[in-house]
This record gives C-alpha cells, structure tokens and sequence, in this order.
C-alpha cells in the first residue's frame, strides 16, 4: 500500500442482523484529496462513513487508517485512532443548549489538558479562519444563526483537534444552492489550507464536480463505479452516467475547485 493511501477499504462487508447493507466495498482515499460518495437512499453511504471514523466495526474486511487497520482494534486504540478523524453532520449537530463557543471548545475540553486560556484562543482562531466574527458568534446559541453559519460552526468543531481525515455527511442537503457552493468552497479551503483528506458523502452532483478528486458511486452496498466526476460521466460505466444524468445537472457548467490535479 502507498503511503498516501491514508484511508483504504478491502472488501468492507457489514450487516445489521440478517441485513447485509455493505457488501465487499473497496476503495482508497488518497491523502489530502476529496472523495465523495455518492449514491441513492439506502445504498450504504452513512453506514460506510460511520465505519471509517470507528463508530462501527465491520462485520469482516479490512479498513486501514493512516497505515493501521482499525476493524480488529480493540476498543482502547480504536479511541485513540478516532481521533485522527474529525466528522462535520449532515445539520452540523451542534447541542442548542451551550452556546457557539462551549460548542467549538468540547472536543479540546474532553480529549486536551489545554488551559482555558489555551482553549479560547485556538477556538476564537478556528472561527476567525472559517469566515465568521468570532466575538459575535461565539457568544450565540447555535439556533440563533443560519444554516451555512452552522455548517462553519460544525467544522470549526470537527477542526479542532486538527485531524488529519475530515469526514462529511451531507454538508450541503437543506442549503440553498448559494451556500452550498460556499459549503463546497469551505471543503477546498479546508482541506488545502489544513492539509486534509476529506471523504463526503452528497446527493449534490454540481458539489461532487466541483470538490471530488475521486468520486464513488455506491449502489446496494458495492462499488458499482470509482474516478474523477468526469470520468464516471464520460466512461462506459451505465449505471454511473445515469446516475449523474438523472440528477439534472448541467456539469459542464460546473466549475472545478482544483482544475490542476491529474
Ligand atoms: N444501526 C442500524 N441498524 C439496522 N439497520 C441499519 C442501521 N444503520 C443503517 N441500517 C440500514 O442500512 C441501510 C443503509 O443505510 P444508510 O444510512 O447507510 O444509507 P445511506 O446511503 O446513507 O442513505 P441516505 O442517502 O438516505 O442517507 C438502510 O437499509 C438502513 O435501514
Ligand atoms: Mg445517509
């Protein structure tokens, strides 16, 4: 395996009882690339993506991160390898009873010894870094603000303990079309800036051509179709060029956050 595979699946089965929702799914996520999942209702994404940041083991396979393969762990170094991820909710899932700043300070408050002091200044950075007037918000409870200030709220979390693997689910669903290209811009920044790999899952196909270095289109718990956007619309894979044609969006029209790569 290539030391930039930080994120690789092997033949990931799972099943909740007699239900066997993922079924021999592999793939690799290259460091600090975006790969985004895409799929129907149903189709395993949220099961996928709660398997690589550890909430739930495989039933077999292996899932390898950042060189270590995490579906046998026990539960200790499990803790200890989650913590090099950082998961953004699909409503940022931010608690409406503490304010903003307690919200972003939680994760560094559970797993730091940081003073408090310590602790207030990299939260006021991390919300000052995603755009947001740091004093204002962070005094806000979270229903006081708009949904795309959430979903910067949400990362300023996930980012807190600098993991080196972001995962998102659905960062853009409930947005208007505006702040979900802000959302997608967030994506880039972030992982250009904080040197990340970030596996998205979207219903969004303009977000998909705009972020994905890797797109993966899972159906009925398999891979049916892994590339670029372009290559998945373009190659003679049916089942993928249906998929992005159904979804009514004109790609050519779709701008590419990172029109250099490969
Ligand atoms: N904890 C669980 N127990 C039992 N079944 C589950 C559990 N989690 C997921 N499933 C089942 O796994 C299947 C896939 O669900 P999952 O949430 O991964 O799909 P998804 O691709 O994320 O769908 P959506 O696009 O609607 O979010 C569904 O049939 C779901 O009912
Ligand atoms: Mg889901």
């Amino acid at each position: 395996m290539d030391r930039d595979d930080i994120v690789a699946l092997r033949d990931i089965r799972k099943s909740f009882g007699e239900h066997e929702v993922l079924k021999g799914v592999t793939f690799t996520a290259r460091r600090n690339e975006t790969t985004v999942l895409i799929g129907g209702s149903g189709a395993g994404k949220t099961t996928l993506l709660r398997l690589i940041v550890g909430l739930e083991r495989p039933t077999s396979g292996e899932l390898w991160i950042d060189g270590e393969d995490i579906a046998k762990l026990p539960d200790r170094q499990l803790n200890r390898v989650r913590q090099k991820m950082g998961m953004v909710y699909q409503y940022a899932a931010l608690l409406d009873s503490i304010t903003v700043f307690e919200n972003v300070a939680f994760p560094l408050v559970e797993h730091s010894k940081l003073s408090r002091k310590e602790i207030r200044e990299k939260v006021m950075d991390k919300l000052t870094i995603l755009g947001l007037d740091a004093k204002r918000v962070s005094t806000k409870f979270p229903a006081e603000l708009s949904g795309g200030m959430r979903k910067r709220v949400g990362l300023a979390r996930a980012l807190m303990l600098e993991p080196p693997i972001l995962v998102y689910d659905e960062p853009t669903s409930g947005l208007d079309p505006l702040t979900s290209r802000l959302v997608d811009d967030l994506i880039e920044e972030t992982r250009d800036r904080f040197h990340v790999t970030s596996v998205v899952i979207s219903h969004d196909i303009a977000s998909c051509f705009r972020i994905a270095h890797q797109a993966i289109l899972l159906i009925h718990g398999q891979v049916a179709a892994c590339g670029t956007p372009d290559e998945l619309m373009n190659g003679n894979n049916r089942e993928a060029r249906e998929f992005i044609e159904k979804s009514g969006v004109d790609v050519a029209h779709v701008g590419r956050v990172d029109q250099a790569r490969k």
